[in-house]
Order: C-alpha cells, then structure tokens, then sequence
C-alpha cells in the first residue's frame, strides 16, 4: 500500500476526527513523522451531570473522545466549565480526570460543558481543541415558590449544638403541611432527615441536630422541602461551614479586675470567616 492509498482509506473512515496514526501500522509509513500529526480531536462523550442525592454536591462526568488511544507522544486532557449562579460566570478547570465533583445550588439550573484538550508531540507541540459538549440540569420547581420557607438561620452554639430555625413562606395552606429537612456532608453516605425537629403548634419550624454526627471545615448541605393536602412545597437549599456559624453563649458575667477598673464580658455573635472567637468587652469606670 503506498503513501496515497493509504491515506485515502483513512479519509474513508467515518472518523470524528482525522486519526492518522490509527491508519501508519503500514511500513510505508513508519518514517514519515509529518503525517503522524493529529489534526482533530473528538469531543469528551456522554457528559453528564449526575446528583446522587447530596443536596448540591454534584458529579460532572463524561468518558473519552471515541476512537482516541492514549499514545505515549500525546497528551488528553480536558477543559470544564460550568456555570456558577451565584457569582453569574463561568468557572474554568483544567483536569486529566472524566470526573469533577462540585457545590452547587440546586434551586439554580447547573450548566456544564466540556472539550478535549491534546498537547505533546502527536500534535507537533501545539495545541488541539475539539468542540464543546454541554449539559444542564434543570432544578426541581414542585411547588409554588412562595412555599418556600424563609429566613433560615443556623448557628453552631459554642461549637457543640447545632440548631437552624425558619419560618414558613409566604403562601403555604392554612393547614395540612409541614416542613422536612434533610442534611448530607461527605462523612455521610446518604442524607439523613432531622431527627428531633423543633416544632410550633405541631409545625415543624426548625431542627436540633443533638446527637447527629457533624464535622466542621467542611460543606454541610441541607435542604428543608415540605408537602402539604396540595402536593409538594419548594425545597431550599442551604451550605454552611459549622465553623463559620458558632455562637458563643453570652457569659452573664466575668470578674476581672486590672489597675482598680472592673472588665465586664460580653458573648457576641461570630459570623465572620474566623474561627477566632472575638469577645466585646464593656469597660465600667
Ligand atoms: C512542526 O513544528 C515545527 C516547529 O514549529 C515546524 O517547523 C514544522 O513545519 C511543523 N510541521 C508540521 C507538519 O506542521
Ligand atoms: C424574613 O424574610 C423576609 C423575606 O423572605 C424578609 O422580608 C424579612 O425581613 C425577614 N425577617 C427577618 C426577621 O429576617
Ligand atoms: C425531601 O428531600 C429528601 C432528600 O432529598 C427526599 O428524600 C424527600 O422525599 C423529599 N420530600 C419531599 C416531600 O419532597
Ligand atoms: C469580684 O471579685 C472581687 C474580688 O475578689 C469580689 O470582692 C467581688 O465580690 C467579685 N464580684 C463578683 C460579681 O463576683
């Protein structure tokens, strides 16, 4: 086989992209490196966005373009992106992996895409990008949305309790619903529902977390959904860090005396990014 039939029974091949070294197994060929170059790649294949029940911890994965064989001279690599609502951009990864887990807000639609990357000497050391693959995942929209529930608070009392509370939406029945909330970590294999709710007039407006196992530096998702005579109620989604959350019980009172002036300790709230607790203190002359 010369030169030219070979290469014409490549292009015969209904190939996503030009693969020329799949075809160089002839002799003829060997010695001709110029040929060698890829000149296309295949996009990444069966991209998908895959919730595994995690309240907003998502896998974005996909599998290698088709036809591709690893070869030593080539590298794969592949660009992701996806869609961040909350900061309204995209966010770029350069990864070798077919998976990427990332926190998302599942009352936001997610979108993803992905393209394969080649780099190395297959490609005379320059740099091949295929087309993108895109994917969304579209959030749940059950129930109306004034069913949500509002003002969810959480605070991690003295870093050993941990308690949430919130108020029912706007527009919920006048009877015959209530709220459920679930919460996952990645300790966790699955999520778990709230075990001792706090509840007002048989409504649970809230949940204690005694006894769950909790860790902090780390993303603790909940999600508090609801159903009603109806159907079922919107579902919120939260994320907190338990370190970002504490509240530190008010000290009624520490008795310090410095230079014959009287200190009086306050307890505050620590909402900031620290894990230092700050004291205000109250100075009487
Ligand atoms: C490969 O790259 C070298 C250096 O950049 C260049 O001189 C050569 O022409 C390239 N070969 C092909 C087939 O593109
Ligand atoms: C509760 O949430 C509503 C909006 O959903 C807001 O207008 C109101 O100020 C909040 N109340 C408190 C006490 O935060
Ligand atoms: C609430 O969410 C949990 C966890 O995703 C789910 O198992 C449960 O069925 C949901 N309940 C309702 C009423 O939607
Ligand atoms: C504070 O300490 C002083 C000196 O020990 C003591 O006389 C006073 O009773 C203390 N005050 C309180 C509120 O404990």
């Amino acid at each position: 086989m010369d030169l030219k039939t070979d290469l014409r029974l490549c292009s015969l091949l209904p190939l996503f992209f030009v693969h020329w070294t799949a075809c160089s197994a002839d002799a003829s060929l060997e010695t001709n490196h110029i040929t060698n170059f890829l000149l296309e790649v295949g996009p990444p294949q069966n991209l998908q966005i895959i919730d595994h029940g995690h309240l907003g911890e998502l896998h974005i994965q996909w599998q290698a373009p088709i036809f591709f064989k690893t070869e030593d001279e080539c590298l794969l690599w592949y660009g992701l992106q996806y869609y961040s609502p909350d900061q309204k951009r995209w966010k770029r990864v350069t990864t070798k992996l077919l998976k990427f887990i990332v926190h998302f807000n599942l009352e936001k639609e997610v979108k993803a895409k992905v393209q394969s990357i080649l780099t190395g000497k297959c490609i005379n050391g320059t740099e091949l990008r295929s087309v993108w693959v895109e994917t969304a995942l579209h959030p749940s929209l059950q129930g109306n949305v004034d069913s949500k529930i509002r003002n969810m608070s959480c605070f991690y009392y003295n870093r050993e309790r941990l308690e949430c509370r919130w108020q029912k939406g706007n527009k919920v029945p006048s009877h015959g619903y209530n709220y459920y909330l679930y919460y996952w970590h990645k300790k966790m294999d699955h999520a778990l529902e709230c075990s001792n709710y706090i509840k007002s007039d048989g409504y649970n407006i809230g949940c204690n977390f005694a006894g769950a196992y909790l860790i902090e530096f780390t993303d603790l998702n909940i999600c508090v959904n609801g159903s009603s005579s109806h159907g079922n109620m919107r579902a919120a989604y939260f994320t907190y860090e338990l370190q970002n959350i504490v509240k530190v019980d008010m000290i009624d009172k520490l008795n310090l005396t410095l230079e014959n002036k009287e200190y009086t300790w306050n307890g505050v709230w620590l909402p900031s990014k620290s894990h230092i607790i700050v004291w205000n203190m109250k100075f009487n002359t």
